[in-house]
């Protein structure tokens, strides 16, 4: 069941394309105990872990618009890029099965972690057609060259979702995010947020959380701690999706689109550590506190680092006496049925083997 807000405020919303594969509204919870711990006494947290049956987390939000937009133009497959243990091919092979569309990726290989292993194995379930990069920096060649013979094999069947499902059009569903939390604050579940902390990858998140938040007129400042290379995750990011995602908006007959600019968000910068993927201390602390305190699971490449940044900045801008929500990007579906069935050597390409060895 997807409640769909931005339509119910914006009717003329309605003409975008969407299907319904999340459940939505995400609870809004306080975090009591975590919150004493940390000296953020009012801390809260937005349930995105509980965004989707299937699988939750921050994508399914952005798929219900790609999925809709690539059924909407008639395609038959999807295709898009990730490491080999990212959530965001994981959620889009999950999905795009779901709606009878076929899943395919373009995957880089990233430190091979037992969650990255999980993550491959639950993969190989949606039995998707996977090519493997011999490194990040082969990305952008690989993308177009992938791009072009897609193109010229299959035509016009195959939507490219880039990496994330940080388009415009997958950012609407955090502005969706945005306007839910708004209509949960005027419903007395919390009171409005300081801030909004949240793992900022390839922005899509952030982004959508911004244009929302003016959108819905909260007095809330978003912040993202950067967990990727800063060359695809920075300000500049964030404020070209705000505006084609304004634009997307304007074309579907919405009015007063606010414009964003740097002051409507914060990044911060000093919590990725070494790279992608690889953990750091400051987030293994935050895993540790958020198990032994809450209900909340957190991970070391996005969520551990995000929230280990919202704690480091507890002086900086006085969040002991600040309205804070923490929102939570993984996802939070039990896949150890789907991991139990998996069959790696029959549906993964042979050249994976190397990392389950
Ligand atoms: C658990 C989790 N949190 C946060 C993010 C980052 O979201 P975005 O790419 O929209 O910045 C991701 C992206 O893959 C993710 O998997």
């Amino acid at each position: 069941m997807t409640d769909m807000i931005l339509e119910r405020r914006h009717p003329e919303a309605s003409t975008l394309p969407r299907i319904e594969c999340a459940q939505l509204p995400t609870p809004v919870e306080p975090l009591e105990r975590l919150g004493a711990e940390i000296d953020i006494p009012r801390l809260f947290v937005k349930r995105d872990d509980q965004s989707g049956t299937l699988y939750g987390g921050n994508k399914v939000r952005k798929l219900e618009f790609l999925l809709g937009d690539a059924l909407d133009e008639g395609h038959r497959e999807v295709w898009t890029i990730g490491g080999i243990g990212s959530h965001h091919v994981l959620a889009t092979c999950i999905y795009a099965r779901q709606q009878g569309l076929e899943p395919s990726a373009l995957h880089f290989p990233q430190l091979v972690t037992d969650h990255v292993l999980d993550n491959l194995r639950a993969l190989s379930t949606t039995r998707p057609d996977l090519t493997l990069v011999g490194n990040k920096a082969q990305i952008p060649v690989e993308v177009l060259r992938t791009k072009v013979r897609e193109w010229l094999a299959r035509g016009p069947d195959v939507y490219y979702i880039p990496g994330g499902g940080s388009s415009a059009m997958g950012a609407l569903g955090y502005v969706n995010g945005a306007l839910e939390l708004a209509a949960q604050i005027e419903a007395g579940e919390m009171p409005e947020p300081d801030y909004i902390f949240a793992a900022a990858g390839t922005c899509g998140t952030i982004a959508g959380l911004t244009l929302g938040c003016r959108l819905a007129n909260l007095d809330t400042q978003p912040v993202g701690v950067r967990v990727l290379d800063r060359v695809l995750s920075n300000s500049a990011t964030i404020i070209k999706l705000c505006r084609q995602m304004a634009s997307l908006l304007r074309e579907h007959g919405v009015e007063d689109v606010p414009s964003i600019g740097p002051s409507d968000f914060e990044l911060l910068h000093d919590y990725l550590g070494d790279a992608y993927g690889v953990p750091t201390e400051a987030g293994r602390r935050a895993i540790q506190l958020a198990d032994t305190h809450e209900d909340l699971t957190l991970e070391p490449t996005y969520t551990g680092k995000a929230f280990a940044g919202m704690m480091d900045m507890r002086e900086a801008l006085d969040l002991e006496r600040a309205t804070v929500l923490y929102w939570h990007t993984l996802s939070g579906v039990d896949l150890s049925d789907r991991i139990a069935n998996a069959d790696v050597g029959a549906n993964l390409p042979d050249e994976y083997r190397k990392f389950f060895d």
